[in-house]
């Protein structure tokens, strides 16, 4: 089942993502969360974080697997998504950090790593909330287009509109942002037992559409979800629209 959240922009949008993580947290406090880096859902971690300093959530339970990271990036490197969840979200609640999981993009074996990182995702028993992102493309993670449904985590090549997107974290030189990512594929994606995807900004109007209203294809990879059992799709007004 497929439930939609439209926020009237992206402060509402981000408190609607947090209180459904929130949720999932009171329901299981010992849960596992996927996460997600990008600019989109920086909005729902602080909420989180404002949740947990007032005492209404609580993480010291809670384990997380995050989506990706850079290959050649490690945790110190500003760039890296360890760096981004550190310092968005785990360094300011009561979480334990040997729970918190993202991709090795520093390993000697790159295939070894990608092994390791489904054998912890299934140790801890799957995620119970998987939140993402969405790119342009409809990557998801970095599942790029054309990616098949059926992989675990994998090394992938990050297409060029990606590169070009992400670059506006290295002040937009391209030529600094790495080519290459361990990414959990969309069958590990899909192997979570609930999904919240975030979309805001009109930029982001039309793939929402295309995943939810459009063909399922590897060509729209968040297209997928529309297979899932239970996702919410949230988002703001104006990347909405009339899809709720
Ligand atoms: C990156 C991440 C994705 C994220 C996407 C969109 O490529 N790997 O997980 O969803 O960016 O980011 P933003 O939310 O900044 O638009």
């Amino acid at each position: 089942m497929i439930r939609f959240y439209k926020g009237k922009n992206y402060d509402s949008a981000s408190k609607i993502a947090a209180d459904i993580i929130a949720a999932q947290m009171i329901l299981k406090p010992d849960c596992v969360l996927g996460l997600a880096t990008g600019s989109t859902p920086i909005g729902a971690y602080q909420e989180l974080i404002r949740m947990n300093q007032a005492g209404l959530i609580d993480f010291s339970e809670v384990s997380t697997c995050n989506l990706d990271e850079y290959v050649g990036l490690g945790g110190n490197d500003e760039q890296s998504y360890r760096y981004f969840m550190n310092h968005q979200l785990f360094d300011h609640v009561n979480i334990d950090k040997t729970r918190t999981h993202v991709p090795n993009g520093l390993a000697d074996d790159i295939q070894a790593a990608c092994r390791e990182y489904d054998e912890i995702v299934a140790s801890v028993g799957g995620a119970d909330l998987q939140l993402l992102g969405i790119g342009h493309d409809g990557h998801i993670g970095f599942n790029e287009p054309g990616d098949s449904f059926d992989r675990g985590t994998h090394l992938a090549d990050l297409q060029e509109s990606t590169i070009r997107a992400n670059s506006r974290f290295w002040d937009g030189d391209e030529s600094k942002v790495p080519k290459q990512a361990v990414t959990m594929g969309i069958a590990t994606v899909m192997s979570a037992r609930r999904i919240l995807i975030m979309a805001c900004g009109a930029d982001k109007r039309e793939i929402i559409t295309k995943a939810f209203h459009g063909p399922i294809t590897p060509q729209v990879p968040a297209s997928a979800l529309q297979l899932h059992p239970c996702v919410y799709v949230v988002g703001d007004e104006a990347a909405m629209g009339d899809l709720c």
